[in-house]
């Protein structure tokens, strides 16, 4: 049967489009990102239901802590820092076995920060990409970042002359925009394992700081550990949300504000944390506002002056971070010429609702 002119526009639509598009990232291309693909997307009609709780078992929890399916004798590691960050190189993450993701999983917990270099994960396809993700839990869609069309598990994160939304969110009047935070600490059930992979780089710079929330719970004295064991804090997805709705971007989904134990216990480490940043963390329960602004002030800038429990994370083409987003916080450091773009992007597990520390 011949096909209606309903039909006919409709293909000439999609024909137009596609060939649209394909110019678009063939221009993209010529000046503009390594991956097009990627490029953030933005669409204020996408909506979100509030996310729902699940249970989580921590593939680490499953791991052989030999790790013989992630660490073999062709594998280089390099520890950063005592406290947190290895490098890793010769083997590729999309290649490893589900008991290697596992392993994955509790070498993250342990080291904090692992670099993988000279990975093929960027070239895979975005459904293999997010399969490999999900073995550590579901991915979350973030509310308001650019994402990907069609995959909003994406988090892109993108920089170039034309765009800056790391300087429109901190405001142009900061000495430095160090900016300590841990990734959407307000979900009830914060992200754990966290993927990050970078398409185009600056030359120099661009690094990320990460910090041990682990080192710094452990410098702190034993009477005020004890002091802080049992409180709680609220994470507030709210300021963001309310950043997004200022400059015409998606809330995707409503914010919430969650309360989170201020030092939480690993689940596969044992290790405590201190879990507090400065990004989401508003206001100790219980307290008055001074007393919480007190506190909360010692604790962001007893985090922020540790450099001897910081690491910088630097990028090389094919790196691939992993950070377990439970017992770090991280900044980004936007130190490069706005004449080079960098373009990377986050796929991001959730992973258990916090369990509280006990004395
Ligand atoms: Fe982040």
């Amino acid at each position: 049967m011949a096909p209606s002119v309903a039909q006919l526009d409709s293909v000439t639509a999609q024909t137009v489009q596609k060939v649209a598009t394909k110019v678009a990232n063939l221009d993209l291309k010529a000046d503009g990102p390594s991956y097009p693909f990627y490029y953030p997307y933005y669409d204020n009609d996408e909506k979100f239901p509030p996310t729902e709780l699940f249970d989580h078992v921590d593939p680490g929890t499953r791991a052989n802590p030999a790790k013989p399916n992630l660490l073999n004798l062709d594998v280089k590691v390099q520890h950063i820092s005592p406290y947190l960050g290895t490098e890793v190189t010769g083997v590729q993450i999309s290649e490893l076995s589900k008991e290697g993701l596992d392993e994955l999983a509790l070498f993250a917990a342990e080291r904090k920060v692992l670099l993988f270099r000279d990975q093929d994960f960027k070239d895979l396809s975005p459904d293999r990409q997010i399969e490999i993700t999900r073995h550590f839990g579901p991915i979350q869609k973030h509310p308001t970042s650019g994402n990907v069309k069609g995959y909003p598990e994406f988090h892109v994160v993108y920089r170039d002359a034309q765009h800056d939304k790391f300087q429109e969110y901190l405001g142009g009047d900061k000495i430095n925009q160090t900016s300590w935070h841990s990734d959407v600490s307000y979900e009830k059930q914060p992200p754990g394992a966290t993927f990050f992979f970078i398409l185009d780089q600056p030359e120099t710079g661009g690094d990320t700081l990460f910090l041990s929330q682990v080192e710094a719970y452990n410098r702190l004295s034993l009477e005020f550990k004890k002091r802080l064991e049992g409180l709680r804090a609220v994470h507030s997805g709210v300021p963001q949300a309310e950043f997004s709705r200022r400059r015409d971007g998606p809330v995707r989904r409503e914010p919430i504000e969650t309360e989170h134990p201020l030092v939480r216990v690993h689940p596969v480490t044992g290790e405590k944390a201190l879990y507090v940043n400065q990004g989401f963390t508003k206001h100790i329960v219980g307290f008055k506002q001074e007393e919480s602004e007190y506190l909360l002030k010692f604790l962001f800038d007893h985090l922020a002056k540790g450099a001897d429990f910081h690491i910088r994370a630097t990028y090389k083409p094919g790196t691939v971070v992993v950070w377990d987003n439970r017992v770090t916080a991280h900044s980004a450091t936007p130190d490069f010429s706005p004449t080079f773009r960098r373009h990377a992007v986050r796929l991001t597990p959730q992973a258990e609702v916090p369990t509280e520390a006990t004395a």
